[in-house]
């Protein structure tokens, strides 16, 4: 097995934020390579304990080979099923969190997985391949007004209309079973606009859809308060604006309780620096919350 790193994003400032006791338990909710998770153990205690939680089984592995640590331990499920690893852990709730949404580099630049336009490779987009539906199953068994719909939703893109009846027109052909094949359709229809690829946006609204991401967001929040003890912080690290605006009302939402309170009023983001070394930084938001009681 080949190893990949991911360069953790904020990773300085998350630690600072987050880790406010030293021998704590902490929750790498979405531990991917464990470029987080391997800069927190590096500043806990020998006590400390990192779970960390991954939808995608190579990237756990791969963690865990990236860190070997035994104080790291890691599952492959939802960040969501948090509540049930700590039943199972015996952990009463976490002295902070972090969730680091969306997918890695490593995921996209791994053909084989189908989340990059540019790479030829099946047309899969799911974190977890053993569960739910593929890109592919979207793209040639969902009526066009559906595709439409996940489109404008998850995509806001402007040419969801013409694309959704291209696909359409273009399956009853010939099955669209691969990146290439979808990008190519979207390519002849869709003008390139400034730096930004014509397929962004559909690859974008299908990744969301699969994995059922913003459904999964708007959950996250409401787990918070069975998680963290008080005086716990929850980080969150968002890449597009449609997470970025759940996460926001989300947060006002736990503020407006009075049990909550927000770490940062404005939301930070990655220095000039940062997005100079590592790309995928440059559109990374970052928003804290921490349980007052
Ligand atoms: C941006 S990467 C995390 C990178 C990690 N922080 C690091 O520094 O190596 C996001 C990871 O979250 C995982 N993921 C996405 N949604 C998830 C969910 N609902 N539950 C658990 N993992 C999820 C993806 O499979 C991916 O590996």
């Amino acid at each position: 097995m080949s190893v990949w790193r991911h360069e953790p994003i904020l990773a300085e400032r998350i630690a600072d934020e987050l880790l406010l006791n030293n021998d704590g338990v902490y929750l790498d909710a979405t531990l991917g390579l464990g470029g987080h998770s391997g800069f927190f153990l590096k500043r806990l205690s020998a006590a400390a304990r990192v779970i960390g939680l991954d939808k995608d089984v190579s990237a756990v592995n791969m963690a865990l080979k990236n860190i070997s640590d035994a104080r790291l331990t890691a599952f492959v499920c939802s960040y969501l099923e948090a509540p049930k690893i700590m039943e199972r852990l015996n952990i009463s709730s976490f002295d902070g969190a972090v969730f680091d949404l969306g997918l890695s580099s490593y995921q996209l630049d791994d053909a084989s997985r189908g989340f990059s336009f540019l790479r030829e490779g099946p047309l899969d987009m799911r974190f977890n391949n053993n569960e739910g539906i593929s890109a592919a199953d979207i793209i040639n068994e969902w009526p066009a007004d559906k595709i439409e719909e996940i489109l404008l939703k998850y995509g806001e893109e402007l040419y969801a209309n013409k694309i959704a009846l291209a696909v359409y027109g273009a399956r009853r052909a010939r099955k669209i079973k691969t990146t290439r094949q979808l990008a190519e359709i979207i390519e002849k229809i869709c003008p390139h606009a400034g730096k930004i690829h014509p397929s962004t946006k559909t690859f974008q609204a299908l990744r969301i859809a699969v994995n059922n991401e913003l459904a999964e967001v708007e959950l996250l929040a409401r787990m918070l308060p069975k998680i963290l003890l008080p005086k716990a912080r929850a980080a969150v690290l968002t890449f597009h604006s449609l997470e970025d605006r759940i996460i926001k009302r989300a947060f006002k939402e736990l503020v407006s309780s009075d049990d909550w309170r927000l770490v940062n009023k404005k939301v930070i983001e990655p220095s000039r620096e940062e997005i100079i070394s590592n790309h995928r930084a440059r559109s990374a938001k970052l928003r804290i919350i921490e349980r007052k009681i």
